[in-house]
């Protein structure tokens, strides 16, 4: 017996093209229903963030990021943001995929918990669409 079996009900409000596009990959995936999208996306994003907080020690790695730069402020959040990890930023690569759309890779180096805080805080800013961090230890 696990937890699952265990069903709560809940309501959820999304963007009409956040869950068109949603429903897209159910259907291409062959979900019999939404509801076990959503429970295996929530799965997904469960066990993302236990393997982010394995992220300890010195490291090496990037950030990916993806965005739209016409969003109001977002641009000099981002750059205050980034700004005040700079011990930790030792570059980035920004390319402009189409008259919207962002794409920037940061190069990261320093302890795995200030990594981790800084891509959760890309995280959590809203506009930004997708954020991703890969890290590597330096030693074992
Ligand atoms: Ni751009």
């Amino acid at each position: 017996m696990t937890m699952d079996d265990d069903l709560s009900r809940i309501g959820i409000s999304l963007p009409k093209n956040l869950l068109d596009k949603f429903d897209e990959i159910l259907n291409y995936r062959g979900y019999s229903s939404r509801s076990e999208g959503i429970r295996d996306a929530i799965r997904t994003y469960i066990s993302y963030y236990k393997w982010m907080s394995d992220v300890k020690g010195e490291r090496e790695g990037v950030i990916t990021m993806v965005y739209d730069h016409e969003q109001r402020n977002l641009l000099s959040d981002i750059m205050d943001i980034e700004h005040n990890y700079h011990e930790v930023i030792k570059a980035s690569l920004h390319s402009h995929i189409t008259h919207e759309r962002c794409l920037e890779v940061i190069l990261v180096h320093g302890d795995g918990s200030q990594l981790k805080t800084l891509a959760e805080k890309l995280m959590a800013h809203k506009g930004i669409e997708s954020v991703k961090l890969t890290t590597i230890a330096i030693e074992d």
